[in-house]
């Protein structure tokens, strides 16, 4: 199989996400408390998200935060307090699970001053991203840890040097909610496209797919020059997308894994109540006596 000249053969490291956002679609639970720190079973989503990073090998987390968000970095810090307590008890297993979060990655923090659309995001995180290729994980989804998906991402991206994204199959009534791509088949297999083209929250009509971005990218340091030249697109923002469909007309590669595992969507209140059910059934802790009482509440839902 071919490589690319521009490859550096070498995977990503380091990897950003973008968690300034406002998260009005899940207010007023997000007045004060950031989005990505409610808890899904006994985690926050962003732990969820920073562990999937570390599973794939990423040492060094860029967290993009705004006003208001300053929490969110705590949790990965050190509570010397709570560890001297549950030391005190004997509690090893918490005890555990709380250095654990400290341990994860190394992270990192940058401000976005406005929230000026996820492509503005991605181009504050420049100067400590520096040359390299890198990932970009948003802050309210993540994938089943059974299925990874960013191990083959960051493989394919240290092949082609270009852009590698990665794709749900969505009903075609739901395009307008995410950037939609135009592919054709690629040398890397049945899973991976070529992408031909890419816009953002495109109307069904419009839609030249039902090949949805999902919140997973890995990108070429070039994204950066791309992002300063991205005027405000859908909703008025700076679009990732549309940074990425630049550098693509320009002769970037880019390509698109075909995702099918479980993605949870934490940003709505209907996927994150999905989420915390899914995700509590399978811990092997509390699953088999949650998911009795979830089918007796199903047989019965008014008890
Ligand atoms: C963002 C991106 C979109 C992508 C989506 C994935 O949209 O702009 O291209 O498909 O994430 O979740 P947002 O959900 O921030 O509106």
């Amino acid at each position: 199989m071919t490589t690319n000249a521009h490859a550096s053969g070498r995977r990503a490291v380091k990897a950003v996400i973008p968690a300034a956002g406002l998260a009005t679609r899940f207010l007023p639970a997000t007045k004060a408390v950031p989005k990505e720190l409610l808890p899904v079973v006994d985690r926050p989503v962003l732990q969820y998200i920073v562990e999937e990073a570390a599973a794939a090998g990423i040492t060094d987390v860029l967290l993009v935060t705004g006003r208001g968000k300053t929490s969110m970095v705590d949790h990965f810090d050190r509570r010397p307090d709570v560890e001297a307590r549950l030391e005190e008890k004997g509690d090893t297993e918490r005890l555990a699970a709380v250095r654990r979060t400290s341990e994860l990655a190394d992270i990192y923090t940058c401000r976005q001053g406005e929230p000026l659309g996820l492509g503005h995001a991605v181009g504050v995180a420049a100067s400590h991203v520096g040359d390299s290729a890198f990932a970009v994980l948003l802050g309210d989804e993540f994938v089943d840890e059974e299925e990874p998906l960013l191990p083959s991402m960051l493989d394919l991206q240290a092949r082609t040097g270009g852009i590698v994204l990665a794709f749900l199959e969505v009903e075609p009534s739901e395009t307008s909610r995410y950037g939609i791509a135009s592919v054709s088949p690629s040398e890397y297999g049945d899973d991976v496209v070529q992408v031909t083209g890419l816009v953002e929250k495109p109307s069904p009509a419009e839609a030249p797919s039902n090949l949805a971005v999902l919140g997973r990218y890995v990108l070429p340091p070039t994204i950066f020059e791309a992002i300063n030249h991205t005027k405000p697109g859908s909703g008025g923002e700076i679009q990732l997308t549309d940074a990425m469909a630049a550098l693509l007309n320009d002769g970037t590669p880019v390509h698109g894994i075909i995702y099918r595992g479980h993605r949870y969507d934490t940003g709505m209140p209907l996927g994150y109540l999905q989420a915390v059910v899914q995700l509590a059934v399978k811990r092997p802790d509390l699953g088999a006596e949650f998911h009795a009482w979830l089918t007796e509440f199903v047989g019965n839902p008014k008890g």
